[in-house]
């Protein structure tokens, strides 16, 4: 059995004036989730979103919803994404966190919520592995995070193939996720390097079909790996 393609709008590159349009416009044209990063200025430089836009969310669509975090204290928050409605919960494992990363998983999904864990572009793949068999979803990001309207970094195309081996020995049908610099070429990079879950901002919100946009790369990353 193979895992489920899945095509994630960020909501960061949606207008910030209306960002409940552009909750719905994803769900609308047939997005899988919706994606939503939340930064704090610390872990990376720029500031985003925080729980009120996934509660709003929440009200607004019925698809999941996958919050992204990039902040220095993931610990402090998670209980509060969680009530705000987040389906899957990302933590990096960059990330210092007064509790292990093992405890932090573990609360996420007593919450009730999906555990994620997070690598930035340099990180090495063995990095995640100590967390596998907790995370329901493991994310490559495939820009430095923090900014929509990267160049997609190619290199982490190896470390993709990596970690689906090591789940393929390990029996684990995980998604791995991808994030950033994604498009119809790049989608299809990373299906064929193992990565079913893709999420895409400035590629899908800077068309005037998002439907047709998703459709796309759902066929591109279907090809792809086969
Ligand atoms: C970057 C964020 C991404 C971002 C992707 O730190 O994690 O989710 O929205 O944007 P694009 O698809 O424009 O690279
Ligand atoms: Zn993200």
């Amino acid at each position: 059995m193979s895992l489920s393609i899945k095509i994630l709008p960020s909501l960061l590159a949606a207008d910030f004036g209306k960002l409940e349009a552009g909750a719905r416009l994803a769900e609308l044209s047939g997005a899988d989730e919706l994606h939503i990063d939340i930064m704090d200025g610390h872990f990376v430089p720029n500031l985003s979103m925080g729980p009120d836009v996934v509660e709003m969310s929440r009200r607004s669509v019925k698809i999941p919803l996958s919050v992204h975090l990039m902040v220095t204290s993931p610990e402090q928050m998670i209980a509060r994404f969680a009530k705000a409605g987040a389906s899957t919960i990302f933590v990096h494992v960059e990330e210092a966190v007064t509790c292990d990363k093992q405890g932090l998983l573990k609360l996420i999904a007593e919450l009730g919520v999906r555990p994620g864990i997070t690598l930035n572009p340099e990180t090495e793949a063995e990095a995640v592995f100590p967390y596998i068999g907790q995370a329901s979803e493991i994310l490559c990001m495939t820009v430095h995070p923090g900014y929509g309207g990267q160049d997609f970094i190619e290199s982490v195309l190896p470390k993709i193939r990596t970690i689906r081996e090591r789940l393929n020995s390990d029996k684990l049908e995980t998604d791995i996720m991808v994030d950033g610099g994604i498009n119809m070429k790049t989608a299809a990079l990373c299906a064929a390097s193992g990565a079913n879950s893709f999420v895409a901002g400035t590629a899908l919100y800077g068309l005037s079909d998002m439907k047709a946009g998703i459709s796309d790369m759902r066929i591109a990353a279907e090809r792809a790996r086969r």
